[in-house]
């Protein structure tokens, strides 16, 4: 049976100084905008939670008041990808948890999801305590953690229920890339997905073919190429396809929901597209720099370049952060993260003679709401209700954290950005609030920006200027099976039951009890025959039957009325030209000698998975 998280309510440690009437405030005559809507409404907040959202509201008196006329009253920004304090190639990145978090609220991002990076061989858990150690006395926002499961054993196995059972984690992130450091291979991988849907985890995946890799790094440094345009070189766009695509393909063989972290490419972000339209379980992330900024790495100075390596890379193509901003207004992607893993210029010098040991990370905690914003909004591919939902409602569902995080609805933590689209600022390295020297979005300016951040009841940034507590933000542990997530899955588990065909008290073949036997055509177009009298007795052979009978499914999720997909329903294309059930179970019986179908309309299937 699969773990469920024990509810562990952490408690808030809400130093003397803060606790005061501050912690009663009404925002008044501001535009309430969440996932699905925007009104014209007061939010009134006590001890850090929302207690009231409506017009005329009654409060105590001594409440702050805050008039957010003219602005807009938005859930705080949930950064799904951070690493504060990783130690990586040899160094540590220059934010550490408080730090990165005190950029995150300067931003208007009220949590983050950080990654817990065992290394090879250690003990999941123990690496788990220490990201609590380091985060926990630190982070001036909520913060959660994803775990990397970085190398493969029935050890690894049975932490991974301990975590979701007793310490929160309902994701974990699997590397197809970083060989011989922390990628898995693809029976790994397989098994890992296999072992999150038994959970009720998210699996996420770094996807990118690190064996390509691997060998392209070799061929360019033989070759003399030794600059930070070696790492985009070593990695193009169809090096992450490939992974995308047989993450999808591995993923849905289990029925295990993937998340693709940090997607760079317009081609995989593309077929993604297309995996959902298929009707796989399957989310996209994308960065704030891969919306906003193409690739630098040929340009330039050296360390230009290395400042913006990251994998898989920004890339070269400039039309490139349109694209993915396309793909996130119509929610063929579903959210977004930063990766923010900043390293100074004097920590990417490590690099220099070696493209290979550039540190690899970008900042964006701090910038992304300010640029999805400014790119998306201001440009008018989405409203601020997409805004949103790709900044935080879309993550808070995905991770089991909604509606405490994610939305401005009663009994919601009290996580507000008062946000100015009048706001302007220019980005730049000598006024952001990170650790680092160097800032990838130097000179964007953005139109829109947040006036007020409230984290948890209290103004952490305050008409502009940030007060950031170190140690005042919570771990918030997520449980397993996300509504939003699993109650898809489990409907597709159970409309693909497999049913046992027996003859002669032998088992001869396992079918699918919804859909269409249909085999597949061959390349020609001609149709296949599937001979059950020819498929011996005996268990051994029901692998390849279940292949047959399994792999023909045809269906899809039809796009809601709002464009975005149905994340319910499942239709089943079926025809006339298709043998019935009947058929099947008469072919099962043994009176039919065999099934024979045309080439089924809707092309291939999305394959088996039981
Ligand atoms: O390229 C980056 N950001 N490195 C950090 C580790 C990872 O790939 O997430
Ligand atoms: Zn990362």
């Amino acid at each position: 049976m699969a773990a469920r998280a024990q509810s562990t309510t952490p408690v808030r440690k809400v130093p003397i100084h803060l606790q005061s009437a501050q912690n009663r405030l009404l925002i008044k005559n501001g535009k309430v905008v969440n996932g699905d809507g925007i009104q014209d409404a007061d939010v009134y907040i006590e001890e850090g939670i929302i207690k009231q959202v409506g017009n005329n509201l009654i409060v105590p008196g001594g409440s702050r008041l805050i008039d957010a006329r003219g602005k807009y009253v938005i859930p705080g920004g949930i950064d799904t990808h951070t690493h504060l304090q990783l130690p990586f190639m040899g160094t540590t990145t220059a934010d550490d948890f408080y730090t990165g978090t005190r950029a995150a609220l300067a931003g208007g991002t009220t949590t983050i999801i950080d990654f817990v990076i065992p290394s090879k061989g250690q003990s999941l858990i123990e690496a788990y305590k220490q990201w609590r150690e380091r985060a926990d006395e630190k982070v001036a926002c909520d913060y959660a953690l994803h775990v990397a499961v970085t190398w493969w054993s029935p050890e690894v196995q049975q932490e991974m229920e301990e975590l979701c059972r007793d310490h929160g984690i309902n994701s974990f992130k699997m590397f197809m890339a970083y060989k011989d450091l922390w990628q898995l291979d693809d029976t790994e991988l397989f098994e890992a997905f296999e072992r999150c849907k038994q959970l009720g985890a998210v699996a996420q995946v770094h996807a990118e073919n690190g064996d390509i890799i691997k060998e392209n790094c070799k061929k360019l440094l033989a070759a003399g190429v030794t600059g930070p345009e070696g790492h985009e070189m070593s990695r193009p766009e169809e090096v992450e396809a490939e992974a995308v695509n047989r993450a999808c393909v591995l993923a849905n063989q289990v029925n295990c929901p993937l998340y693709i972290v940090k997607m760079t490419g317009a081609g995989s972000a593309r077929l993604l597209a297309d995996k959902r339209g298929q009707g796989l379980i399957v989310y996209g992330e994308v960065t704030a720099a891969a919306l906003a900024t193409a690739a630098q790495c040929d340009m330039g100075s050296w360390s230009h370049g290395a400042a913006y390596l990251t994998s898989p890379p920004l890339r070269p193509d400039p039309e490139t952060p349109q694209i993915l901003m396309d793909l996130l207004s119509s929610d063929d992607l579903q959210l977004t993260g930063t990766d923010h893993c900043t390293f100074s210029s004097a920590q990417k010098e490590m690099g220099k003679g070696d493209f290979t040991k550039i540190p690899n990370g970008v900042n964006g905690v701090e910038e992304r709401m300010s640029l999805i914003w400014e790119k998306g909004v201001v440009s008018g591919k989405m409203d601020p209700t997409r805004f949103v939902a790709v900044t935080s409602m879309n993550a808070a569902k995905i991770f089991n954290m909604y509606p405490k995080k994610g939305c401005i609805a009663v009994g919601s933590d009290a996580d507000i950005v008062i946000w100015d689209p009048k706001l302007e600022h220019t980005i730049s390295a000598a006024t952001h609030h990170s650790a680092v020297d160097f800032n990838i979005f130097e000179g964007i300016t953005c139109r829109g920006g947040p006036e007020y951040v409230i984290a948890n009841g209290r103004v952490t940034v305050d008409e502009g200027q940030v007060k950031a507590v170190q140690g005042y933000g919570s771990f918030i542990p997520t449980s397993p099976f996300a509504p939003f997530v699993y109650e898809a899955v489990t409907e597709r588990e159970k409309v693909h039951q497999l049913i046992k065909v027996e003859r002669e008290g032998r088992i001869v073949a396992v079918r699918n009890t919804m859909v269409p036997v249909v085999p597949q055509a061959t390349s020609n177009g001609e149709a296949l025959e599937l001979n059950l009298s020819s498929v011996n007795g005996g268990e051994e052979v029901v692998a390849a039957a279940d292949h047959h009978f399994a792999s023909h499914q045809h269906f899809t999720r039809p796009p809601t009325s709002s464009g975005g997909r149905n994340m319910q329903d499942t239709t089943f294309s079926l025809s006339s030209e298709y043998p019935s059930m009947a058929d099947v179970e008469e072919e099962a019986k043994g009176k039919k000698n065999s099934i024979q179908v045309k080439n089924p309309p809707g092309g291939k299937s999305s394959g088996p998975f039981w």
